[in-house]
């Protein structure tokens, strides 16, 4: 079987050590024969990577390991790149969260004025991972799953067109985990139909493989209790934050009672409720500074200074083996469904076939491939409308350098409740994010 040759670019990320350690756990169906941590900030990554070192050494001393922060050495010779960079790192995901909570609009990390503010961070990132990959390894592909998703696909189709990037995101994994538990059956024997943008959709069809139709049951208990499961052994959005969340799903479906809904759409359906349960003093960003972050740097940190990582190992990130089915499914053209964020081309009919659109695709040494879910409802195609929008005027005043099509952006947000609120939140985010936009006109 072939080896490959990967580079995690975000190396200093706190989902790195779970990645590594998965694919690992993972080697006997996607085996690896070099793997490099690439990041810009160096001193963040050293602490992980010193640490990733000692557990590679210790159980699979036969892939070679390296970490870097120069670019050349980090993208020549390498199969796959696998992006999780957070361009301003959380001091800036905290500024995204805590900026729109002074005017009582919703903070969050990906939808909102959050999420356009980090677009416009996350785009000059991005785009120059994919120029040090196009230039050091050609046949590279990208798997990026950086945040925000949707504003990088976007980007991604404009400045990169003929790219090998694909965009994926966690979410809709992470939640066909919870229907498994709540129907029974293997995420793996389900099969589904959804449409949307990414933190923007909702699944119109759940069934199993033998053809019976689990929507139903997933219907009548997502109508009481969200995806709230008793069984939910996850590493990832467990957090007390994440369980009003999963929860509150349930008032999603009363807005459309035969789809099951995307939880990020609670951001646009009740932006007034996210905003009565948000401590503007104290929003997500901290939470994951005081657990995700400090959990990680510590087991690091612990490795480093008993020099193995024997009694105190990273835990595996089964939550992330998605990724590993992603590249599979590219170097071994195994076709497997899996739900990206691609170009429209009509798989959903009536919407425009240039929008980046999150689908199930076929997924095989091409990339992939669109499958079509049909029609969708006014309902949903005119709140999908409206956020494309938001998301192409982001990239243009990106591309542009300019403050109209941003504040536009802003003022088009569900989010956002009217222009001058826009324009407020607006000019505190260009003061907060000097070092990181371009300059807008
Ligand atoms: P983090 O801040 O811990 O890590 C991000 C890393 O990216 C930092 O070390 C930072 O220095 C680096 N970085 C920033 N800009 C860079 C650039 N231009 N070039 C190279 N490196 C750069 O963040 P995190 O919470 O671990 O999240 C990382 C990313 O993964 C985010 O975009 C997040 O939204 C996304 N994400 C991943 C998953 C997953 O399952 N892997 C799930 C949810 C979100
Ligand atoms: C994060 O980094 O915070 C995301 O994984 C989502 C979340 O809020 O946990």
């Amino acid at each position: 079987m072939k080896k490959f040759s990967i580079v995690i670019a975000g190396g200093g990320s706190t989902y790195t050590p779970g990645i590594v350690m998965m694919m690992m756990d993972n080697l006997h169906r996607f085996p690896i024969r070099s793997l490099k941590l690439y990041d810009n900030d160096g001193e963040r990554q050293e602490t992980l990577a010193k640490a990733i070192g000692i557990v590679m050494k210790e159980i699979a001393p036969e892939v070679e390991f390296s970490y870097t922060t120069d670019p050349k050495e980090a993208f020549t010779d390498v199969d796959f790149c696998m992006a999780h960079i957070r361009v301003g790192k959380y001091a800036m995901r905290e500024l995204d969260e805590k900026i729109p909570m002074k005017y009582h609009v919703v903070g969050q990390e990906t939808c909102g004025p959050g999420g356009i503010a980090y677009g416009m961070r996350s785009i000059g990132g991005m785009m120059e991972l994919i120029d040090f990959m196009e230039k050091y390894s050609p046949d590279c592909w990208m798997l990026n799953y950086s945040n925000p998703a949707s504003i990088v696909a976007e980007a991604c189709r404009v400045l990169k067109p003929n790219s090998k990037v694909l965009n994926i995101c966690d979410m809709p994994v992470g939640t066909k985990r919870r229907m498994g538990y709540i129907v029974g059956r293997d995420p793996k024997d389900m099969d589904v139909k959804y449409f949307g943008l990414n933190h923007f959709g909702w699944w119109t069809s759940v069934k199993d493989k033998d053809g019976t139709d689990l929507m139903p049951q997933l219907l009548d208990y997502v109508s009481k209790n969200g995806y709230l499961t008793e069984k939910a052994v996850e590493t990832q959005h467990m957090d007390e934050s994440w369980q009003l969340t999963h929860k509150k799903a349930a008032d999603l479906l009363k807005l459309e009672p035969d789809f099951l809904p995307n939880t990020y759409l609670k951001y646009y359906l009740y932006p007034d409720y996210v905003v009565e349960h948000t401590d503007p003093n104290h929003t997500r960003a901290n939470e994951v500074i005081e657990g995700r972050e400090k959990e990680v740097f510590s087991a690091a940190r612990a490795i480093i200074q008993a020099g193995t990582a024997k009694g105190g190992e990273f835990s595996i990130d089964n939550h992330a083996s998605f990724i590993v089915d992603l590249a599979c499914a590219i170097g071994f053209n195994t076709r497997e469904q899996m739900l990206c964020i691609v170009e429209n081309k009509g798989a959903i009919s009536n919407f425009d076939p240039t929008a980046m659109v999150e689908v199930p695709c076929l997924v095989g040494n091409e990339g992939p491939e669109p499958l079509c879910q049909g029609n969708i409802p006014t309902f949903e195609k005119g709140m999908m409308e409206e956020q494309l929008a938001v998301e192409r005027l982001v990239v243009e005043a990106w591309i542009e350098g300019s403050y109209l099509k941003l504040w536009q952006a802003l003022t088009l947000s569900k989010t956002v409740p009217s222009a001058s609120v826009a324009k407020q939140i607006l000019d505190d985010l260009i003061e907060a994010n000097k070092e990181y936009w371009p300059e807008l006109k």
